[in-house]
């Protein structure tokens, strides 16, 4: 006779055994193939794509597999809280979901998909200068936490409209992302066209172009901005400012002078400068520059709860999660983007359980070493 035991998890509790599932892994590799069927060709190449040869694109999963842990025994896992807290943001874990441009080509109901999905997994969603759904919109729609990613545009007066609007719509901190000067050359979608309709492309910057602009050329980064932008953006918006784009400790440093209230260690998914370190191996360097100031989140290739645990240890506060995250808003809307961020966190929960720490602030830099 075959006994069956029924799994069950409640909030915080761990299912005795493994259910038998291919693991999150599995589940993205699905997602992600459900997503290149639903997507036009020239969609799906836009969000896989990298710039130059591609080398930081299809390093950075790797990456974080060249850490190995050193757990610890005999420590209470019968709960795991995966709790963080962000600038005052409470999230119910550390798994972030990127600023990417254009969820409505992923989603007819691009952004406010994507916040209602994240907030009802209790993560954190920061929200591009490009989305496609007004902030208003988006802010009426998010069921959590939101912030809003700036890009310094030429007309610098669109920028700062734009992070005033999101301070109204309910953002609570502003992510400029600085190291986009200019648009990483991505040779896999070069000259091709994708039809991103005007209404959707400016939809957040029409409002505040003056007559006769070219609204295009207005929204182009700012290749000449310096750190006071950061206080700058402060001050406009009165939220923190944490800077996005940043690989060395002495440029963190620098960030953290001018008054950064956190740092975002990225390669920008591999879409700007090819051949630059990958993230993981970046992180290291950034966290001795910051010295404990700020927060430092991390992002690029994350794809598990054992890589978010290796970046946790090494000591980030939080990590982002960005192609993922439009598969499954590809793939299933609000519900697809819940439920990746939802298997991350269950995923996260289990390896910390079995590294012996209950919580994200008891994992430390002895739990991890070079392979
Ligand atoms: C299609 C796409 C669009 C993106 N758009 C933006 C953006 O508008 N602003 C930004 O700061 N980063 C942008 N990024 C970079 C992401 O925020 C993030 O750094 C990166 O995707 C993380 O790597 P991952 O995709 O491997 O998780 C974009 C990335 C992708 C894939």
């Amino acid at each position: 006779m075959r006994s069956v035991v029924r799994l069950r998890t409640r909030a915080g509790r761990l299912p005795v055994a493994d259910d038998g599932g291919g693991g999150v892994l599995s589940e993205l590799a699905d997602s992600r193939e459900r997503a290149r069927a639903a997507l036009p060709r020239e969609v799906w190449d836009y969000y896989e794509a990298g710039s130059g040869d591609e080398v930081t694109l299809g390093e950075a999963e790797a990456a974080w597999r060249d850490f190995r842990l050193r757990p610890r025994v005999l420590q209470d896992v019968s709960r795991v809280d995966l709790a963080t807290r962000l600038l005052g943001t409470v999230a119910a874990s550390p798994f972030v979901v990127a600023p990417m441009a254009f969820h409505a080509l992923a989603h007819p109901d691009g952004e406010c998909a994507t916040v209602r999905g994240a907030g009802d997994a209790g993560c954190l969603t920061v929200v591009s200068t490009r989305a496609s759904r007004t902030l208003e919109d988006i802010g009426a729609a998010a069921t959590g936490p939101w912030w809003f990613q700036a890009y310094l545009m030429r007309d610098r007066g669109l920028t700062e409209a734009l992070v005033r609007r999101a301070a109204a719509a309910g953002a609570r901190a502003v992510v400029l992302t600085v190291d986009t000067p200019y648009v990483g050359r991505k040779g896999r979608v070069s000259g091709v066209r994708i039809a991103v309709r005007d209404d959707q492309y400016l939809v957040n910057l029409a409002q505040h172009l003056v007559p006769g602009a070219v609204a295009r050329e207005a929204a182009e980064q700012d290749p000449s901005m310096t750190p006071d932008t950061i206080g700058r953006l402060a001050e406009v918006s009165g939220l923190p400012v944490v800077v996005k784009g940043v690989l060395r400790g002495d440029e963190a440093a620098r960030c953290v002078e001018a008054g950064a209230a956190g740092v975002v260690v990225s390669t920008h998914g591999g879409r700007q400068l090819d051949r630059v370190v990958p993230s993981a191996h970046a992180l290291p360097d950034v966290l001795e520059g910051v010295g404990g100031r700020v927060p430092v989140l991390v992002d690029g290739g994350i794809r598990s709860g054992t890589d978010a645990l290796v970046a946790l240890a090494l000591g980030a506060d939080a990590v982002l999660v960005g192609r993922p995250v439009l598969w499954a808003l590809a793939a299933g809307g609000a519900e697809g983007v819940r439920e990746v961020l939802h298997g991350l966190a269950e995923d996260l929960r289990h390896v910390m359980a079995v590294a012996g720490a209950a919580r994200p602030d008891a994992l430390d830099r002895s739990m991890v070493t070079t392979a």
